[in-house]
């Protein structure tokens, strides 16, 4: 599996800051909601990573979770039929999130919950290690093309999280009407140790106690049957999953002069990538007070478009997330804030890190990590000052972070 997990392994550094500034308001989480057990549409991006599903449901039950649940039938379908059981659906699709939430507050069920998340984000970010009965995954991914292989649902590292989420005895479902679907999954499934295939055979052409799903119903309309299989999870060691972790925020104090718009102007997009995060600075906004830099960071487990903002104070600046969205501060997160840093202290030298708060693996900046948007090196015309960069660490860690006594 490809998560990594930088600050819990000894490998990142993070140092304190003094004194934080006011955050602004922010919208409620769940715990801080008026009811939240309200049977409403919960957002990944609002909620604690992991998820108390007792503190979302009012109740602790046994959990089944199905991803991409369109109409929503087979969730309904399985409330009433599993009465012991609370049921979570992930869904991408905000028409189909609106459909069911609409159900929900209509009294329907009380024991479903919908969230608006990937599933590859949910099930690494909300759940822990065999904390699932049930995963049902219905008719994923129509467009079953060579060029979508990467968004497949039914992939190697997904079927990994999901056997780690489920208990031992939990059983994963999936059906398609796409035969090539079909025998890359069997691939896919027989390859994952910690599951079995319950059917002693790769797929069935037909399954009990299941409801017919809107795509299943059309799908078999235009002579498309399904393909419908079911495995196991077995004792073995669960697929490693480390739960992905969400730092401080990120915070940096720079002191020096400080033209703002100056920065907005000899700013170019800035993309760089360190194992899988992938992140890019894509443009500069300045007002009176300061600098907007639009960031778009992509984690194995989370992709975040967010804002990093230089606010200048009386004798100095601080470097943070903008209140916007609900940023998450993932150690992507970190290091792009880090990156933007050691970009405004290469090409101001005389701007230095006074105070720091952010968490970045050594090396995790090097030169060779560095290019452009537009491919060019940092010491592009232009941008002269960068080519420091080749010689020295980031910024961040050159800074002199304060001592955690003056925290
Ligand atoms: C072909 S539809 C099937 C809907 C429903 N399961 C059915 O059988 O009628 C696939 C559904 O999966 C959702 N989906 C696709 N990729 C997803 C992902 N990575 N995470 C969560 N939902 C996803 C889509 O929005 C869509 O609603």
């Amino acid at each position: 599996m490809r998560v990594s997990r930088e600050g819990s392994t000894g490998r990142s550094e993070i140092a304190q800051s003094a004194v934080l500034p006011d955050a602004g308001p922010r919208p409620p989480r769940l715990d801080e909601r008026a009811d939240p057990t309200a049977p409403r549409r919960l957002a990944l991006s609002e909620l604690p990573w992991p998820m108390d599903w007792g503190l979302a449901f009012g109740t602790q039950r046994p959990l089944i979770l199905e991803i991409g649940f369109g109409r929503g039938e087979m969730l309904f379908h399985l409330a009433q039929t599993h009465p012991e059981h609370n049921v979570i659906g992930v869904e991408v699709s905000n028409q189909s999130l609106e459909k069911v939430e609409r159900r929900l507050m209509r009294g329907e069920n009380d024991r479903i919950r919908v969230i608006h998340a990937a599933a590859e984000s949910a099930l690494a970010l909300l759940f822990t290690e065999a904390t699932l009965d049930a995963v049902h995954v219905n008719y994923p991914d129509p467009w079953f093309k060579k060029r979508h292989h990467g968004r497949r649902v039914i992939q190697a590292d997904t079927v990994d999280w999901i056997a780690n989420r489920l208990r031992p005895g939990g059983v994963l479902y999936l059906a398609t009407d796409i035969r090539d679907y079909a025998d890359a999954a069997h691939g896919v499934l027989t390859a994952c140790e910690a599951l079995e295939n319950d059917l002693g055979e790769p797929w069935a052409d037909a399954m009990s106690g299941r409801v017919v799903t809107k795509y299943e119903g059309r799908a078999r309309e235009q002579g498309r049957p399904g393909h419908y299989f079911r495995y196991r999870r077995n004792q073995r060691l669960a697929p490693a999953a480390p739960q992905s972790e969400e730092l401080a925020m990120p915070h940096l104090v720079l002191r020096g002069p400080l033209d703002l718009q100056a920065i907005r102007q000899s700013f170019a997009p800035i993309r760089f990538e360190h194992e899988d995060r992938h992140i890019s600075a894509m443009g500069a906004f300045n007002d009176a007070h300061s600098v907007l830099f639009d960031v778009f960071i992509q984690e194995p487990t989370i992709s975040q478009r967010l804002a990093v903002v230089l606010t200048r104070r009386d004798k100095d600046a601080t470097l943070s997330l903008a209140q916007l969205g609900l940023p998450r501060p993932t150690p992507g997160v970190h290091l792009a804030v880090a990156r933007i840093a050691a970009w405004l202290t290469q090409r101001w030298p005389e701007l230095h890190v006074d105070e720091q708060r952010v968490a970045v693996e050594r090396g995790a900046m090097t030169a060779a990590s560095l290019t452009r948007a537009d491919g060019a090196p940092f010491s592009a015309p232009g941008a002269a000052q960068d080519a420091a960069t080749e010689a020295a660490p980031d910024a961040a860690h050159n800074a002199k972070p304060k001592a955690a006594a003056d925290g």
